[in-house]
């Protein structure tokens, strides 16, 4: 495998192999610390970004790496056909991480870049996220048999990712989504997660009171969340999802494992309440970016 592009395409053998090795990496940092010495990793950016930005420099930095940064529209990959970017940067770099707007971009690059491109997030996935949560969860369970994982909220890039992944290594997946993101939907995952008997989509906000852990994210996409012209749309999101608002009233009085990727807004998906609150897991979410990716990236350059 070159690519992780998301996680429809990744065998469950690869996503149980980066799952354990990032737990060898957290536990064990100074193992690997010179594991991808000589080795150079480009970030590309053409989103605003905290976590993947931080986690993927300090990860390649902390396996003995070097890392990039480049803002795309601030590089020529902005005016020039990508292939002829993606064969030139090949010349110094090792791997490359991007987070761009547009999934075919994201294809492009991958396609004429003669090492490994890592998705960091598109309109339609988001694999490193999705290997982070799993960590986060398998951290707390042990297991994935008979875990059960609602997700809360606008079916969107990161609910394509932990579907796909989580039904993969043995997870139930609960979606409580009764909004899809149109520029999100993957057809061919769906069958796929439903092919495995361990998917169920309902629009009954209820059905979170069946769940060992409870994920929630943005009910708006980062590049439209302050955009004028997308306020409308915002609007008639919010008044839709109040009612699936990750809350203690949603909950019911059961108490799972409560999880969001971040950013969060408070008061919108997620009630301020819970972010907090004892059984919040989403700190351990966030810093568990940097152990899954620090793994992903020793194993796509099979330096582990
Ligand atoms: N969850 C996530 O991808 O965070 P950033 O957008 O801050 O990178």
């Amino acid at each position: 495998m070159k690519d992780v592009l998301s996680l429809k395409e990744m065998p469950a053998e690869a996503i149980w192999t980066v799952v354990k090795l990032a737990q060898d990496v957290k536990r064990n940092p100074e193992r690997y610390a010179s594991a991808l010495a000589g080795r150079n990793l480009l970030m590309l950016f053409q989103k605003t970004s905290t976590r993947t930005r931080l986690s993927f420099e300090l990860g390649v930095q902390e396996l003995g790496g070097r890392a990039v940064v480049m803002d795309w529209n601030k590089s020529n990959f902005a005016i020039s056909p990508i292939r002829y970017e993606a064969r030139y940067v090949a010349r110094h770099i090792h791997m490359i991480m991007a987070r761009l707007l547009r999934h075919a971009d994201v294809r492009e690059l991958a396609a004429s870049a003669p090492v490994p491109v890592i998705n960091g997030c598109c309109e339609r996935y988001h694999p490193t996220q999705a290997l982070a949560d799993l960590l986060t969860i398998y951290e707390r369970t042990g297991t994935f048999d008979g875990v059960t994982i609602a997700y809360v909220g606008i079916h969107n890039n990161v609910a394509n990712c932990l579907t796909a992944g989580a039904t993969k290594v043995g997870a139930k997946v609960l979606l409580v989504t009764p909004e899809v993101n149109p520029a999100s939907w993957d057809e061919e995952l769906m069958q796929q997660a439903m092919a495995t008997g361990r998917l169920e989509v309902t629009t009954d906000p209820a059905a979170v009171q069946r769940a060992d852990f409870v994920y929630t994210d943005t009910w708006v996409d980062m590049e439209h969340f302050n955009d004028p012209a997308y306020q409308a749309e915002k609007e008639r999101r919010l008044e839709v999802m109040l009612p699936y608002q990750v809350s203690r009233a949603l909950l019911n009085g059961h108490e799972p494992y409560i999880m969001h990727d971040m950013p969060i807004h408070p008061g919108l998906e997620i009630a301020e309440d819970l972010i907090e609150s004892e059984r919040s897991i989403i700190y351990d979410q966030a810093e568990n970016r940097l152990h899954a990716e620090k793994a992903l990236m020793l194993y796509l350059m099979q330096a582990a």
